[in-house]
């Protein structure tokens, strides 16, 4: 089985439904409260999980019972916490969510607190994994020397490097050089270039620009419009999967990160994998909730086919 390691996010999701997101100082009617596991690094894993891949994340969290609400979805899932510590002097990182039932876009505030924990050494205290993985994976909810760290450990063992930059912080020192895949959505991908991503052309300026710095293949996810990639020698882009109506689309960036860095770690070309990742997102969007919202390998398959023609 393929494997995917790196360091990543637990995170419970606390998600408010309402007709309309209010406005600053406005006090907006919602229709539905829901706790659930969620975190950037926990939903890719729960993603490349589903996909199909074995999948270690290096986390931290508390002991309390947000804690324990996402070890009891790891259980579930039959999810490694081998390298999740949980400490009683910890916080589990916690998320405040608004989903809008009109347009089922978002807004997100989030509480790190013991993700932060997670640092060189806990990475290092993985090295073993690294070595016989397929592929790693980092984001931007933990800190800054664990994802160098994974780097680090990726380019050791010549394993790719998948990093998806959310939320968008200023690239540490050195990260850019030699990252494999990088993965920005449009935000993101301007907030790292200056270029405003708007047309084909912006994505490719803007391409151009992190491979100056040492990116080896970009992917700008633009979400109902589908995903752009480009490294020096080729251009594609895959459009999104129309057929599906979207009822929530938090995680959907994260079903299409895991789904392709399992994807990537089962050896698929990358045109295939891109395709794969992007039918895991157009699948999340029709389910409420982000975690549990991943998509199970048979169900991307059928719709890597309807949609794609493309059968594995
Ligand atoms: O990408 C969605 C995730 O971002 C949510 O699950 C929330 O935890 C935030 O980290």
């Amino acid at each position: 089985m393929a494997k995917v390691i790196g360091p990543g996010s637990l995170i419970a999701d606390v998600t408010g439904f309402a007709p309309h997101l209010p406005a600053a100082g406005e006090t907006a009617k919602g229709t539905t409260l829901r706790f659930g596991p969620g975190g950037k690094g926990s939903n890719q894993m729960t993603a490349a999980h589903r996909a199909g891949a074995d999948v270690k994340m290096i986390s931290c969290r508390g002991n309390d019972f947000l804690g324990m609400m996402m070890h009891d979805f790891y259980v579930r899932e039959g999810m490694s916490e081998e390298y999740i510590r949980a400490d009683d002097s910890f916080e589990t990182g916690s998320a405040l969510i608004e989903v809008s039932e009109t347009n089922a876009q978002n807004r997100i505030i989030v509480i790190l607190a013991a993700n932060e924990k997670v640092g060189r050494e806990a990475v290092f205290a993985a090295e073993k994994e690294f070595s016989d993985a397929d592929a790693v994976l980092a984001q931007f909810e933990t800190t800054p020397e664990a994802v160098l760290a994974a780097k680090e450990l990726a380019k050791k063992y010549h394993k790719p490097f998948i990093l998806n930059p959310a939320p968008c912080i200023p690239m540490p020192d050195g990260l850019y050089d030699g990252i494999d895949y990088l993965t920005p959505n449009e935000t993101e991908a301007e907030l790292l270039t200056g270029v405003k991503v708007e047309t084909e052309e912006d994505c490719r300026l803007a391409s151009e620009k992190l491979f100056a710095l040492g990116v080896r293949n970009v992917i700008i996810t633009l979400g109902s419009r589908g995903a752009y990639f480009r490294n020096p020698e080729k251009e594609l882009f895959i459009p999104a999967v129309t057929s599906v109506k979207a009822i929530d689309t938090t995680g959907a960036g994260d079903a299409f990160n895991g789904g392709f860095a399992a994807a990537v770690a089962e050896g698929l070309p990358v045109e295939d994998a891109l395709k794969f990742a992007t039918c895991a997102a157009a699948i999340s969007v029709t389910r409420l909730g982000t975690g549990p919202s991943m998509p199970q390998r048979e169900e991307i398959l059928a719709l890597l086919k309807e949609e794609f023609g493309l059968t594995l």
